[in-house]
């Protein structure tokens, strides 16, 4: 059985910077929600290899380095690209409308 997917309000874009990230609890999650040059991805908050805080970490472009012990994700598709992260990090859908950020969950 499948739910149907919520839209919820996470933030404005003034409350993002540019090439930095934002903690944010909503519905249930903690996410992290970063600006890459303007354009918005929400990944889970929590790192998959530990106690880190994606949202704590470096973002270099599009690439999240947890500032735990240095592993890395691709926030556009959560993929790992640096160790000593295996696992990925989920990412959700993101739509800004009016200067709001919404994630789908
Ligand atoms: S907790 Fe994030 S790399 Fe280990």
């Amino acid at each position: 059985m499948s739910f149907p997917t919520a839209r919820i309000r996470v933030c404005h874009i003034d409350d993002v910077a540019a090439g930095s990230s934002l903690k944010v609890e909503q519905g249930g999650l903690t996410l992290a929600i970063f600006n890459v040059g303007g354009e918005f991805y929400a990944t889970d908050n929590a790192c998959t290899h530990g106690p880190g805080e994606l949202s704590e970490g470096e973002l270099y472009g599009d690439v999240i380095e947890c500032n735990f012990h240095g592993g890395q994700f691709n926030v556009r598709t959560g993929e790992v690209v640096g160790p000593p992260c295996l696992v990925p990090v989920k990412t959700y859908k993101v739509t800004v409308e009016d200067g709001q950020v919404f994630v789908s969950i």
